[in-house]
């Protein structure tokens, strides 16, 4: 048999407000469940065969499992409780139980990280096993060179057992402190003040790091086995999940059906 729920409860799971909020729409008798006013929000009802209308909008039942994209700021910890910290649970709008971040960000990483109550993929996709690829932007001090970028490649020592598994490494640029790249640098005309300046400014190189392992600060370890520091890193996508051009930072939305569809896919066919 279907399990009733408390009208308040099955408008504030369905994203409606929170629980105090919709109490007060339904006392002023604006939610009609099978076309009439219920005015008590202890009234309990069946989601999946009664009608419920709010303002005269239905309101759907929620799914049993939720997906939500987030954009992760820095500052936040990737836990569902956290005495001192806030936690990115603060940045998802629903009062749902049971929601966890799937795997873990460092709290000065940015990027895309998938909050869900669906246990089974989370567990799938954090699996190393399935080996899901997880891209990250990688910002680290000094310069990569091409024998890193390979080494990297091809597996690091981060102190574990065994060496990293293969990865992708794309350099994107090698900077100095004063933004120039190097391909402005070598163009301009050099005088000795130039060249000296440019000789003392810090080297930079931006990266795409791709690795399909998950170990604790993994890209921070990686990047220290071929000699530097990670300065800033935002994770830019997990399997077919990319963070989308249109979500702000500490923005959190949905997955849209075909992204949910997309990630069963992956763990599905990933071995
Ligand atoms: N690797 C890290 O070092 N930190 C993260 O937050 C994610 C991957």
């Amino acid at each position: 048999m279907e399990k009733m729920v408390r009208l308040d409860k099955f408008l504030a799971d369905a994203g409606k407000g929170t629980r105090s909020e919709v109490k007060k729409e339904i006392k002023k008798g604006l939610v009609l469940v099978n076309g009439r006013a219920v005015k008590s929000p202890e009234e309990k009802i069946s989601p999946g065969t009664d009608r419920v209308l709010l303002r005269g909008e239905p309101v759907l039942p929620e799914p049993e499992f939720v997906y939500y994209l987030l954009y992760k700021p820095a500052g936040y910890v990737s836990a569902t409780e956290d005495r001192r910290e806030k936690t990115v649970m603060e940045l998802v709008p629903s009062s749902r139980k049971g929601l966890f971040p799937v795997g873990r960000l460092d709290k000065d990483t940015e990027g895309l990280l998938l909050i869900t109550n669906d246990g089974m993929l989370a567990h799938e996709l954090l699996s190393p096993a399935k080996h899901v690829e997880k891209t990250y932007f990688v910002r680290v001090r000094g310069e990569v060179s091409e024998t890193d970028r390979i080494r990297l490649e091809q597996g690091v020592d981060i102190g574990e057992d065994r060496l990293t598994l293969p990865a992708k490494a794309e350099i994107i640029r090698n900077f100095r402190e004063d933004g120039k790249d190097r391909a402005v640098q070598a163009g301009e005309d050099k005088s000795r003040e130039n060249v000296q300046q440019e000789e003392m400014a810090e080297k930079y190189t931006e990266l795409l790091l791709t690795i399909c392992e998950g170990k604790f600060h993994q890209v921070k370890r990686m990047m220290e086995a071929v000699g530097k520091k990670v300065v800033y890193l935002k994770r830019i996508s997990m399997g077919p999940l990319v963070l989308p051009g249109d979500l702000k930072k500490g923005e959190c939305r949905r997955l849209t059906e075909k992204e949910t569809e997309s990630l069963r896919k992956a763990v599905r066919q990933q071995k």
